[in-house]
């Protein structure tokens, strides 16, 4: 039984909905939050946890393998699940060298001090675990061989009954060969390698889930969702890359922090599972449906700021399309999502003009800065 569990990058998007989920879902779990606190890190994303009993949070950066070490110690830590890195594409573009040191590098640092820990210990490797997470972009980029989608011979209930497209034929498999495309899809697949590689030499164990674009609750906003939403609310440009036809798969988060929890408890060790919503959408009709329902939702006419879609330069090397088939995990441990998209695009949408305060923090100051920096040439 895993008891004392580390998480890394609990402070940010996905990492606080998971730190939620087990900290009031375990109580007699202790959980430690390991984060740089990073831009993307934020403590407020857990402001309704921070006291629990069960919880500790602790600042450090996962490439200090020395700290990592004798916290990893101190705390008799017999589970990882490993979040933290560095997750946006454009800025992967930008700054190749830092995803290389805290994806790769860091991921190292880690696996190396679990290593050490844990081969020192009497009982070894037995009851421990190395989880990480990862994304579908290792995968590289799928065809779009069927332009105005197929109804799909699948069901599942996360996709609305009008949408719920297939864009080809083809989907990603946990057998699918790795060819990553952006600098952020190439460190991903390169600690992905490693931690598979620690298994295999080591004999540690590990497992990797890869999982599709998430979206939901405090979400940086560089990411396409809660950007445009920040954008739409005070009548920015909403900066559509190339013509918004690239094919994103999306999940609600809270049903990623739910497959987390099951693959943590009941998944097989060397084990590859994907995580997906069977849920496609071109990037276009999802930011119509992103208009809609922030102009629904603050009372402006419905479609009013379709007027604010701004086709812009495309990003470098854009992979135009992400669809995975998450049926492995259906099958074997019986997980699927639980969210119509609708009923999770409406929820995010409502939190995000609910927590301005949240949003307003984050987007003065540095961050102000940087979007001038990102947008202001395209
Ligand atoms: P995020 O950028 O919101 O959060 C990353 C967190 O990691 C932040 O709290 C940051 O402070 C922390 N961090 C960064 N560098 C660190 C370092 N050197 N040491 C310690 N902490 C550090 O990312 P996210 O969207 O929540 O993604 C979390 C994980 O899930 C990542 O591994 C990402 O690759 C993966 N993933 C994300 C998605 C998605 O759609 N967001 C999809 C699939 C997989
Ligand atoms: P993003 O949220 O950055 O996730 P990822 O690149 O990991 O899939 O982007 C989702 C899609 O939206 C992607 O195809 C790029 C596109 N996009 C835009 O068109 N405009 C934007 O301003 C952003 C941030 C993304």
């Amino acid at each position: 039984m895993k008891r004392n569990i580390l998480i890394t990058g609990g402070a940010g998007f996905i990492g606080s909905h998971v730190v939620r989920l087990f900290v009031t879902k375990y109580p007699e779990y202790r959980i430690i939050n390991l984060d740089k606190l990073t831009y993307a890190g934020n403590l407020a994303n857990l402001k309704d946890i921070e006291h629990a009993p069960n919880y500790t949070f602790v600042k450090a950066d996962i490439c200090d393998f020395e700290t990592i070490l004798s916290l990893m110690r101190q705390y008799e830590v017999d589970g990882i699940i490993h979040l933290a890195a560095e997750s946006h594409v454009d800025r992967s573009i930008r700054d190749p060298f830092t995803f290389a040191r805290t994806n790769v590098m860091g991921t190292l640092s880690l696996l190396e001090a679990a290593r050490r820990c844990w081969e020192s210990r009497p009982e070894r490797f037995e009851g421990k675990l190395f989880y990480h997470i990862s994304t579908d972009e290792v995968y590289g980029a799928l065809e779009l061989t069927r332009p105005e989608g197929i109804k799909p011979p699948f069901s599942t209930t996360a996709s609305s009954a009008e949408h719920h497209l297939a864009y080809g034929e083809e989907f990603f498999l946990e057998t699918t060969k790795y060819n990553p495309h952006s600098p952020y899809s190439a460190s991903k697949a390169s600690s992905d390698h490693f931690v598979r590689a620690y298994h295999d030499t080591y004999g540690m164990p590990t497992l990797v889930t890869n999982c599709s674009n998430n979206y939901g609750p405090y979400q940086f906003p560089e990411k396409l969702i809660p950007l445009f939403i920040n954008n739409i609310r005070h009548r920015r440009p909403l900066p559509v890359y190339g013509k918004g036809e690239n094919v994103r798969d999306w999940l609600y988060v809270e049903d990623h922090a739910r497959a987390i929890d099951l693959i943590f408890h009941r998944g097989k060790v060397a084990e590859t599972y994907n995580i997906g919503g069977f849920n496609e959408w071109k990037n276009i009709d999802l930011i119509k449906v992103v208009i809609r329902t922030v102009d629904r939702l603050l009372g402006r006419h419905e479609g009013e700021d379709m007027k604010l879609i701004t086709f812009v330069t495309d990003r470098a090397g854009h992979d135009l399309r992400y669809a995975i088939d998450s049926s492995k995990l259906q099958r074997e441990l019986g997980w699927e999502p639980s969210l119509q998209f609708e009923e999770g695009i409406e929820k995010t949408v409502r939190w995000y003009l609910d927590n301005q305060a949240w949003m307003d923090n984050i987007t003065s100051g540095d961050y102000e800065k940087y979007y001038d920096e990102m947008y202001k040439n395209r």
